[in-house]
């Protein structure tokens, strides 16, 4: 059963691949509106989410599927103390695919291993997300016409933002690619992410705190916000969390041609004058979530349209 925990569960191929068919989903909508008639995603979020499960699951609705859905580890047995083991196997007696978001790093993954439908891990903890990559992706490649040759600044919580780590190993496989690492110090990407990544395959990087030092030479500014939930305490939260506040003052010294992106939810990280930016490409980004899921799941339950 084919599942995808990891960005890296698809090829470069098969990337392109859910690029063009999200492309084709864009100009002809109608043709995929009964593609999944009679399957259903269950979504699982035992996290808060509003994009992801509400875009998994308009995905499925036009693609004329139908939705069940856990919204929260207090609605479900997880309360009373359900493996999810055991409640992968009883969705799969329901439904016809998984999306699964879990605290624990590795859940969708024992998920996967124990349901009989794929599983599509839609944010384990502060390890992957990889569907959020798929947004990214296709925000990407619709502004720039590829996903090569550029620079790519990664700005706020490196550390636990797993919406980065993801996208860091999904352009770790394009040509070209400059990755700015822009965080303060006690944010930094993680060590098994430079070195089973950024190092293994030589790639060209940097690490700074400076986001106005960088600023002139990005193509792709990735803002993120800082993950307070996964903090350890509340004081160092208070610190660091308007480390990196994005103004217009602040791009003054930017590319006319830089393409700002954020996985959203947005504290306060992007002041509210830079929507009107015709850089600001986060809602798009949203948007285009929600047509790489639709793609996504068409190419796990092997439909072809
Ligand atoms: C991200 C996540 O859940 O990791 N949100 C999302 O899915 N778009 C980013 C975040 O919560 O900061």
């Amino acid at each position: 059963m084919r599942s995808v925990l990891d960005i890296l569960d698809l090829s470069v191929e098969e990337l392109e691949e859910l690029i063009a068919v999200a492309e084709d989903i864009i100009a002809d909508p109608k043709k995929y509106s009964e593609a999944c008639h009679g399957k259903k995603l269950a979504t699982l979020f035992f996290e808060p989410s509003t994009r992801t499960r509400l875009s998994f699951e308009a995905a499925m609705y036009e693609l004329g599927g139908h939705v069940l859905s856990v919204a929260g580890a207090d609605s479900s047995s997880a309360a009373k103390g359900e493996s999810v083991a055991d409640t992968a196997k009883t969705i799969s007696c329901y439904a016809d695919i998984i999306a699964m978001r879990h605290p624990k790093e590795g859940a969708p993954l024992v998920a996967a291993m124990n349901a009989s439908i794929p599983v599509i891990n839609a944010g384990d903890g502060g390890h992957n997300h990889p569907t959020q990559t798929l947004a990214d992706l296709l925000t990407i490649h619709r502004e720039k016409g590829s996903l090569s040759n550029m620079t790519v600044g990664f700005c706020g919580d490196l550390k636990f933002g797993r919406t980065v780590h993801s996208l860091i190993n999904a352009l770790s496989r394009y040509e070209g690619i400059k990755f700015v690492l822009i965080s303060p110090e006690e944010l930094k990407v993680p060590d098994y992410v430079i070195q089973d990544v950024l190092e293994k395959k030589d790639l060209e990087y940097v690490q700074t705190t400076d986001l106005l030092e960088v600023m002139p030479e990005l193509d792709i500014l990735y803002m993120t916000r800082v993950q307070r939930e996964r903090f350890f305490n509340e004081e160092d939260y208070l610190r660091l969390k308007d480390s990196y506040i994005l103004t217009p003052e602040k791009l003054k010294t930017a590319k006319e041609s830089l393409s700002i992106l954020h996985p959203l939810p947005r504290v306060n990280e992007i002041s509210v004058a830079i929507d009107k930016d015709p850089r600001a490409c986060y809602f798009k980004q949203v948007l285009n979530g929600k047509y790489m899921r639709m793609a996504l799941i068409l190419k796990l339950l092997g439909i072809k349209v």
